[in-house]
């Protein structure tokens, strides 16, 4: 059975960073799943098809960590068609040996919902804008006004809304730093393999 660990929550709140280091630390295959959503966004043209037919290359493009981009991306993931083009690629890749660790908003609660492993990963918005701000090089009022916006459309949609699932551990992050973070996730991670 390969060990699936799911990490979701809002913006910016570390969650890649944390995905990524698990990932590493225990030899599990990493997906980023907004990617796929930025992808679609960054494609343009009709949503649905560009997730239906979404390749690698438009998952290489240079252009999809702006802040443009993850509005876009926010925006199509609203669409259950975009949503459902989807699933079967994330679960694909959830299911592979030995583990895998996918970070989005809805890992633990719609694409793995029996994940061994599921982290909500938040932070005050302030801050969450402050790390993005220094890793943009962008205004810092600027990303907590795209943020804000961005967490309301994801939360408040009807399509797999970002919330966390009811077994859930939930991760704040606002007074860690990455260190600590990932020092504090690897050691949930661990306690579940037992
Ligand atoms: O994680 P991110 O900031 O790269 O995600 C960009 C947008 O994609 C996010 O605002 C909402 C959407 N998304 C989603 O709806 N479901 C996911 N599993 C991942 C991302």
């Amino acid at each position: 059975m390969p060990f699936t660990i799911a990490i979701d929550g809002p913006a910016a709140s570390g969650k890649g960073t944390i995905a990524r280091a698990l990932a590493a630390h225990f030899g599990f295959h990493h997906l980023d799943t907004g990617l796929l959503y930025r992808a679609v966004g960054a494609k343009g043209g009709d949503p649905v098809a560009a997730a239906q037919g979404l390749s690698a290359d438009d998952l290489a493009r240079g252009d999809l960590r702006s802040a443009a981009a993850g509005q876009a991306a926010s925006r199509v993931a609203a669409i259950a068609e975009v949503r459902g083009a989807l699933t079967d690629f994330q679960r694909r890749f959830a299911a592979q040996e030995p583990g895998a660790v996918l970070d989005g908003r809805d890992i633990g609660t719609v694409i793995c919902p029996d994940a061994a492993v599921k982290l909500y990963v938040v932070a005050d918005d302030r801050v969450r804008a402050a790390r993005r701000a220094a890793e943009l090089g962008a205004d810092v009022d600027r990303m907590l006004a795209e943020l804000r916006e961005r967490d309301a459309r994801d939360a408040g949609r009807a399509a797999a809304p970002l919330k966390p699932a009811a077994d859930a551990l939930v991760l704040d992050t606002t007074a860690m730093d990455i260190d600590a973070a990932v020092a504090e996730a690897v050691r949930i991670v661990r306690a579940a393999l037992g």
